[in-house]
């Protein structure tokens, strides 16, 4: 297995992990808590020190889980968690923020993101980061699922130049972003964190990644995990519960893929041939 997961920059020299653990579904099922407060740990222990949550995932269950995983660790671990749109005002944003700093039981977020974006004014938000980024609550701020437009007017916001990520739906069956998105992010130095890389599991299988596995002896999550994790500027985030999925998704990092199979892969899951509205699940 490769030595450590790379890390990317961002905007404000800080850095991230390129390959990270989704936490989406944790926490709702208490029986589950065991296994997947383990699987994070291991997720850990293979050096994927990226933990993606949110307060909405099991209603602030996933965070609980999370706070548990990284016990005593918190200093090697890069933490993101997201608020609900409807939480994004001046003030809720920063009230969100501390129940969710009070679940997973630390002092500050590597990483804050709009969850999605609805009715409360962008610049109401960019507020709370930058009051939550003063106190130390936050390091960095992000958005998720933003297209070209949505960060264009973030950007020309005071404080939204400083965006570190947008995160996106992005895998092999969804090449929307190559479209523009993908480009725009990285012009502006925004790291672009690819959610649902295995297509929530719907990637492992399907023909043309099974042929691809077999021929590298890897597996079709294998494949999937590294065609996104060979672009630029791009962080990928698989969500397993599972020890051998999360030893898999880790090694996914040493798969090479060849100019013959990324041809099969295209004419498999063709990229965008014009503009779509962004995909979203
Ligand atoms: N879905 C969204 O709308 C969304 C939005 C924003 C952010 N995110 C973030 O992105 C993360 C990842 O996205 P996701 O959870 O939607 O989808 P995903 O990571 O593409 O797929 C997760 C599913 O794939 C399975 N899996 C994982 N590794 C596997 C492997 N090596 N072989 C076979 N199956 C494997 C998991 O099952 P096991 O647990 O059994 O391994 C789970 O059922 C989320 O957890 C969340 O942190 C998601």
């Amino acid at each position: 297995m490769s030595g450590s997961v790379p890390r990317l920059r961002l905007p404000s020299g800080r850095t991230i992990p390129a390959l990270g653990l989704g936490t989406w579904r944790m926490g709702v099922d208490r029986t589950q808590r065991r296994r997947e407060i383990a699987a994070l740990r291991l997720g850990l222990d293979l050096g994927m020190t990226l933990i993606d949550t949110a307060e909405m995932y099991g209603e602030g269950g996933a965070e609980e889980v999370v706070g548990q995983a990284i016990a005593g660790r918190r200093d090697d671990v890069f933490l993101v968690s997201k608020v609900y749109p409807h939480n994004a005002t001046r003030a809720g944003a920063v009230a969100a923020c501390e129940r969710s700093l009070k679940r997973l039981k630390v002092e500050c977020l590597d990483l804050y993101l709009l969850h999605w974006r609805e009715r409360v004014p962008l610049a109401e938000t960019l507020d709370a980061f930058d009051t939550l980024a003063r106190a130390g609550k936050i390091r960095d701020h992000g958005v998720r699922n933003f297209d070209v437009a949505d960060l264009d007017e973030w950007t020309a916001l005071p404080g939204g130049e400083g965006v570190a990520a947008n995160q996106v739906l992005y895998n092999l069956r969804r090449r929307g972003i190559e479209w523009r998105l993908l480009d725009g992010c990285r012009r502006r130095g925004v790291v672009v964190m690819a959610y649902s890389p295995i297509d929530q599991g719907r990637l492992v299988r399907r023909r043309a990644l099974t042929a691809v596995a077999d021929r590298h002896q890897v597996t079709p999550a294998q494949v999937a995990l590294a065609w996104v994790l060979r672009q630029p500027g791009v962080v990928v985030l698989p969500k397993s519960a599972d020890a051998r999925h999360v030893r898999e998704n880790r090694a996914a990092l040493d798969v090479r893929l060849t100019p013959d199979d990324l041809r099969e892969l295209d004419a498999a899951f063709p990229p965008p041939s014009g503009p779509m509205p962004l995909e979203m699940l």
